[in-house]
C-alpha cells in the first residue's frame, strides 16, 4: 500500500511543468467549426480537416487528438475510415467512437499524401494547426495525443521526437523512421505495435523506432525480445520508465495493417490499446 502511494506521488510529481494546463480558448465562444482549414506554412498550402465534440462546452479542457494518414491516404480517408478487413483503418482509427465526446480530432493533409517533413515542414504545420486550434478552443494542454500508421506513424513519431514538451503521449501502428527525428532524447510516452510478418515496413523498423523512446523514457528491455503468441497480439508494459513516460509494445504475427483482430474477434486492437494508452492520464 505505502509502496503504491510512493509510485502514485512519484507519478504526479512527474508530470511536466512546463505544461501549463488550459488553452487559451477555454472560456471563450468558439469560432472554428467541424470542416477543412486550410493555413499557408512555408508558402506552401496546407490543409486538415477539424472535428470538435457534440455539446462542445467552452469551459471544458478537451483532450486533443492528431490523426495522421497512411501514404496515399488522406485527410477525408481518415475521417470516412476505410475497409479493415482490406488493410483500412476505423474512422479516426477508432478513436472517436470510444472518446465518447471527450476529444478534438486534427485530421490533417500531407504533401503529396505523405509526411517527407522536408526541412521539418510537416511540425511547422502542426505548430500552426496547434495554435490555431489552441487559441479558439479549449484544451487540456496536458493531454495532446498524436496517432497514425504507417506514414502516419512516422510522422508521429518525427513529432514525439521534435516536440516531446507538446506531445503527451503518440500510438504508432506499424511505423518506421520516413520523417524523421530531430531530437528524440527526451522522455514521451509511447504506445507502439506492429506485426512481425510487415512486408512494408519489416518489424526492425517498427523495434528501432520503439528503442529511441526505451532509451529517452529511461525503460529497462526485457531480457528476451517480445514474440506473438500465435494468432494473438502480445502486449509488454515495459518495466523501470521514468515516472509518467510509460512504454507499451505490442506484436503480432500479421502483416502491415492498422486493423489487425486477436484470434476470433472481428474488433481491431488498435483502437481500444491506443485509447487506454492515452487516457491514463488525466
Ligand atoms: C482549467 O479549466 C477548468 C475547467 O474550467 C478549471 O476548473 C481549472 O481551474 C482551469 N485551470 C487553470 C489552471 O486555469
Ligand atoms: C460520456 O460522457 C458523458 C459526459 O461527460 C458522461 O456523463 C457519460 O457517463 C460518458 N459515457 C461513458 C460510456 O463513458
Ligand atoms: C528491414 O528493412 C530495412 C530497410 O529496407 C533493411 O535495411 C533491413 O535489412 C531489413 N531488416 C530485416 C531484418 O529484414
Amino acid at each position: 500500500m505505502r509502496g503504491l502511494f510512493a509510485s502514485v506521488c512519484l507519478l504526479l510529481a512527474a508530470v511536466p511543468s512546463v505544461f501549463a494546463a488550459n488553452s487559451t480558448g477555454c472560456g471563450k465562444p468558439k469560432t472554428l467549426t467541424n470542416k477543412q482549414y486550410s493555413v499557408q506554412v512555408n508558402g506552401k498550402n496546407r490543409n486538415y480537416i477539424l472535428n470538435i465534440p457534440d455539446n462542445y462546452d467552452q469551459n471544458r479542457p478537451y483532450r486533443l487528438v492528431f490523426t495522421w494518414h497512411q501514404r496515399g491516404g488522406s485527410a477525408q480517408k481518415i475521417v470516412n475510415g476505410e475497409d479493415i478487413t482490406k488493410g483500412g483503418a476505423l474512422p479516426y482509427y477508432g478513436l472517436k467512437a470510444i472518446a465518447n465526446n471527450s476529444a478534438i480530432f486534427v485530421v490533417p493533409d500531407g504533401l503529396n499524401s505523405g509526411w517527407g517533413n522536408s526541412g521539418g515542414e510537416d511540425v511547422t504545420f502542426f505548430d500552426s494547426m496547434l495554435k490555431t486550434v489552441e487559441a479558439d478552443l479549449c484544451v487540456n494542454t496536458n493531454l495532446r495525443f498524436s496517432t497514425g500508421f504507417s506514414y502516419g506513424g512516422a510522422m508521429s513519431y518525427a513529432l514525439a521526437c521534435a516536440r516531446p514538451e507538446q506531445i503527451r503521449a503518440v500510438a504508432i501502428l506499424s511505423g518506421a523512421e520516413l520523417s524523421g527525428c530531430s531530437g528524440g532524447s527526451k522522455p514521451v510516452a509511447f504506445y507502439g505495435q506492429h506485426g512481425t510478418s510487415d512486408s512494408v515496413l519489416n518489424i526492425s523498423m517498427g523495434r528501432s523506432v520503439r528503442d529511441k523512446f526505451v532509451a529517452a523514457n529511461g525503460c529497462t528491455k526485457p531480457a528476451s525480445e517480445p514474440q506473438p503468441n500465435g494468432a494473438n497480439s502480445v502486449k509488454t508494459v515495459y518495466s523501470g520508465c521514468k515516472a509518467g513516460y510509460p512504454l507499451t509494445w505490442v506484436i503480432h504475427n500479421g502483416d502491415h495493417n492498422p486493423s489487425q483482430t486477436n484470434s476470433g474477434s472481428s474488433t481491431p486492437f488498435a483502437p481500444a490499446n491506443s485509447w487506454e494508452f492515452f487516457t491514463q492520464f488525466t
